[in-house]
């Protein structure tokens, strides 16, 4: 019976299992709880959420830790290298949360260009004052190019999407896909960024956050878009150069923006805030029930897999 911390509350019967074999400690404020600390030099296998920075500090006080099983595909809160140089397997949660996260990044395209969250708050205001041809006009999705950042599971699941909506897809990644997978999605390769900004009509962005794509939109990035661009983001916030998005959006640069992550979450910066053309979302790309249950799932499988001697089902790296 090994240690195992399970930080914040998960969906469906995941600690259940858990605690059928193991000694399970669980805390809804994490890996800085009072819980934690209690238990961190026995502590074999914890299951890591997004908001939990796991870093040499966090390795060097749980000499025992075999396993991070983080619940969420990305781990850019977590050192890989430092967990490498100390033996500690990360595991994450792909393929699970794909579909609901491109679903989500689908929503918040219609929501931005066609401004279907300023109507509803427009309408709670009674300022709904009758329809006229020039009410509320927005950009146009349908037949329009979109742009994808990183073509990964979920920009693929998001050009799958695009199909439905007659849109031509390009991308743009480190590396290029094999022409079979480019022919099946039916997507063009543009190489350069600056390329695929030039002609999208909208973009959205799926690449994880590393040290090179840090800020990769930023005030130039945006100069390069298209006027009365798109700019969809699900992936991580800092990705994107806040500061000057709320310029973009505010000068006209940019039509509109749909977010569902950002910089230091979960503080927003005021003046996206202050855009009434930014869709504002807290974080809930992957926030459907059975997505989540799936997430936990995962996260717990993987516990039990590494804690029983075995491979990792969904290791990262
Ligand atoms: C992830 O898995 O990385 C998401 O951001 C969580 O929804």
């Amino acid at each position: 019976m090994a240690t195992v911390f399970v930080s914040g509350t998960l969906p469906g019967d995941g600690v259940a299992r858990l605690r059928a074999s193991h000694d399970v400690v669980q805390d809804e404020a994490g890996i800085r709880s009072a819980a934690f600390a209690t238990c961190r030099a026995q502590v074999e296998a914890v299951v890591a959420l997004l908001t939990d920075r796991i870093d040499s500090h966090f390795l060097g006080g749980s000499p025992r830790l075999r396993v991070v099983a983080n619940v969420a595909v990305g781990v850019d809160n977590v050192d890989l290298a430092a967990c490498r140089a100390r033996g500690v397997l990360v595991t994450n949660t792909p393929d699970v949360l794909t579909d609901a996260t491109a679903d989500l990044a689908f929503g918040l395209l219609l929501a931005a260009a066609r401004r279907i969250a300023e109507g509803d708050r427009l309408v709670r205001a009674g300022a709904f004052t009758g329809w006229t041809p020039t009410f509320m006009l927005g950009a146009r999705v349908n037949g329009t190019t979109l742009g994808i950042v990183g073509m990964g599971r979920i920009g693929q699941a998001v050009a799958r999407r695009a199909r439905g909506f007659d849109m031509r897809v390009l991308y743009t990644q480190r590396k290029r896909l094999p022409s079979p997978v480019e022919a099946e999605l039916g997507i063009t390769f543009v190489g350069p960024l600056d390329e695929l900004l030039g002609s999208a009509d909208s973009v959205s962005i799926h690449c994880p956050l590393t040290p090179e794509t840090r800020h990769l939109f930023d005030a130039a990035r945006f100069a390069r878009m298209k006027r009365g661009a798109v700019l969809v983001n699900t992936a991580r916030g800092p990705i994107v150069d806040e500061e000057a998005l709320a310029g973009a959006l505010t000068s006209g640069a940019l039509a509109a923006a749909g977010l569902d992550v950002f910089e230091d979450e979960p503080r927003v910066d005021p003046a996206l805030l202050g855009c009434p053309n930014a869709v504002l979302a807290p974080h809930i790309g992957s926030a459907d029930r059975p997505t989540r249950e799936a997430m936990a799932g995962t996260a717990v499988a993987n516990v039990l897999e590494v804690l029983a001697g075995r491979a990792a089902l969904t290791p990262v790296g």
